[in-house]
């Protein structure tokens, strides 16, 4: 079903889609969405649309999900009418080895969009968590389909906890989980957050398509909250220890052991040893 074709019913908790367009001034995306008000992932159905030609800048959108996909093989949870869940058809004009500059601007966007929805500020745990005080507020999941010279499409996948109130999260998460909600006291719009959230994203996407992401990258950092931390970083075969002292033009994390060498982290899990 596009937006078009979904009559908003009133009912208080479906997303209005026509809301949520009024005052929505982007270049690139949100040209046309696909709504549900229940898939199994945003991701795997915006694939399946890039896989046969859509365009960029098409939006898949749900208010819940059956199979809410994270990184790493792990579930998002992705309760009805609470949150946002999202994915973006991308067609970057990068070479596969950039790819991974599509998961730290849309941490720049994100952060960016969080921050005007709350006092405190939220930071980035590389390469795609949003936390606010330590606990996690939204997810990002990029997916890049690559020819051997360019990027064919990337779904972007974005979850954020919104009206997600710490009472009914599950046990397994609600120790670490945040939402809008929860640190502003009460509900927001989700058509206001979401506008606000695409509007960000077309913006930093736009800066990437045009000057590359060395623009980004001072925002990136300014975002960055594990900064001379000590961090163990788990990667398939090995284990990682030293502080994060930041990213390089690749988007890989620098991590500098305790005999002052520095590693590049292209992929992992980051654990803080401290706050
Ligand atoms: C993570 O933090 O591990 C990434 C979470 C990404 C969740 C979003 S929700 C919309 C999109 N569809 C999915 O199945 N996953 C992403």
């Amino acid at each position: 079903m596009s937006a078009s074709d979904f009559t908003y019913d009133g009912a208080g908790s479906a997303l209005s889609l026509n809301e949520l367009r009024q005052g929505l001034d982007v270049k690139r995306l949100g040209s046309h969405f696909n709504y549900f008000a229940e898939i199994d992932s945003t991701n795997r159905y915006a694939r399946q649309l890039a896989a046969n030609g859509a365009r960029e800048g098409e939006i898949v959108i749900a208010e819940e999900q059956t199979q809410g996909r994270g990184r790493l093989g792990r579930r998002w949870q992705s309760p009805p009418f609470a949150n946002i869940y999202f994915s973006v058809i991308l067609r970057p004009r990068l070479v596969p080895a950039d790819a991974p500059q599509i998961t730290l601007m849309a941490a720049v966007a994100v952060a960016e969009a969080v921050d005007s929805f709350i006092t405190q500020s939220a930071t980035i745990k590389w390469p795609n968590d949003i936390l606010v005080g330590g606990k996690k507020l939204a997810g990002i999941l990029t997916e890049a389909t690559c020819d051997p010279k360019r990027v064919d499409y990337v779904i972007l996948g974005i979850g954020v906890n919104v009206n997600y109130r710490l009472a009914a999260m599950p046990d397994e998460i609600r120790a670490r989980a945040t939402s809008v909600a929860e640190l502003t006291g009460k509900s927001v719009s989700r058509e206001s957050f979401l506008r606000r959230l695409i509007h960000d994203l077309d913006r930093c996407y736009g800066e990437l398509e045009e000057s590359g992401f060395a623009l980004l990258a001072p925002r990136w950092e300014a975002h960055f909250g594990l900064r001379g931390k000590r961090v163990r970083v788990e990667l398939l075969d090995q284990i990682v220890a030293g502080r994060a002292i930041g990213i390089d033009r690749d988007g890989a994390l620098l991590v500098e052991d305790e005999q002052g060498a520095v590693k590049r982290v292209i992929a992992g899990d980051v654990i803080p040893l401290e706050s």
